[in-house]
């Protein structure tokens, strides 16, 4: 039986989405949080076309399995569509803390015998890895595009997120590639860490803002795609974009 949610970070960044699965207390946090915080707007868009472009990007590069963390719940343009678009035995993980999300992606995906959703924390690495959900469908000896697309802002440095990345990093074969997007605190001012502050305590998860230059540790030893670590949508973007928020930066890592 799941708990009578309260504001879930899923079910939030699905209402910004435009998405249908959610409910009155994650709408009031996101309004409450939108008004605040204007060019919050953007985000969820800069961060799903992000994740869109890099995972054709992947595909092209030859990748065939995907880890997908902090998953979040499905929308349009879901990383196993791309990937079984482009080739019918591509398999797919999504893996989220949330049991709402997974709940949702296992029903999406309860015919499609090359992807699954499993219920895990990001913040216990090797037990996502060593999951029999997990290893069932993906071949850590094979390449493997590991996602974290807007999931390390909600990792605490008392999580130590740069140790959830090593474990995730370490455990790719050659040709793997990282994938990351999230929270850069550059472009910040003073102001918008005031109201940043009161938004977390509304939201009653944390949301962490990174220096870019932190960001690009997750990224150690491995080969930075270009163009690098750059504001979300001028990652190879496909399309003409609206001006970057500036406070999503995204990459995309080889193991070489
Ligand atoms: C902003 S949503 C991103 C959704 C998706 N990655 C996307 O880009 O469309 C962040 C997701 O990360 C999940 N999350 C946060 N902390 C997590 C953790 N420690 N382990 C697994 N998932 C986590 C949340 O539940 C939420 O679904």
């Amino acid at each position: 039986m799941l708990e009578n949610p309260g504001a879930a970070s899923a079910r939030i960044y699905d209402y910004s989405l435009g998405g249908k699965d959610n409910y009155g207390p994650d709408r009031d946090a996101a309004m409450a949080a939108l008004a605040m915080h204007r060019v919050a707007r953007l985000l969820p868009r800069e961060n799903r076309k992000f994740m869109r472009r890099a995972v054709r990007y992947l595909l092209d590069a030859g990748v065939r399995q995907f880890l997908d963390i902090g998953c979040g719940l499905p929308g349009k343009g879901n990383v196993h569509e791309l990937a079984q678009r482009a080739d019918p035995g591509a398999r797919t993980v999504y893996v989220d803390n949330d049991p709402v999300a997974v709940v949702h992606y296992q029903a999406l995906l309860h015919a499609v015998p090359t992807a699954t959703a499993v219920h895990g924390d990001a913040r216990r690495p090797a037990d996502v890895l060593a999951d029999p959900e997990v290893t069932a469908l993906i071949d850590l000896d094979r390449p493997v595009g590991v996602l974290m697309i807007g999931m390390l802002d909600q990792i605490t440095d008392a999580d130590d997120p740069d140790g959830v990345v090593r474990t995730f990093r370490d455990a790719m074969a050659p040709g793997g590639h990282l994938v990351i997007c999230d929270l850069a605190s550059d472009r910040l001012t003073a102001a918008d860490f005031a109201k940043h502050e009161k938004i977390v305590e509304l939201l009653g998860f944390p949301v962490v803002f990174r220096p870019a230059a932190r960001l690009a540790g997750f990224f150690d030893g491995l080969e930075l795609v270009d163009p690098g670590l750059v504001p979300a949508p001028e990652w190879r973007p496909d399309r003409p974009y609206d001006p970057p928020s500036g406070w999503l930066m995204a990459g995309v890592g080889r193991k070489p």
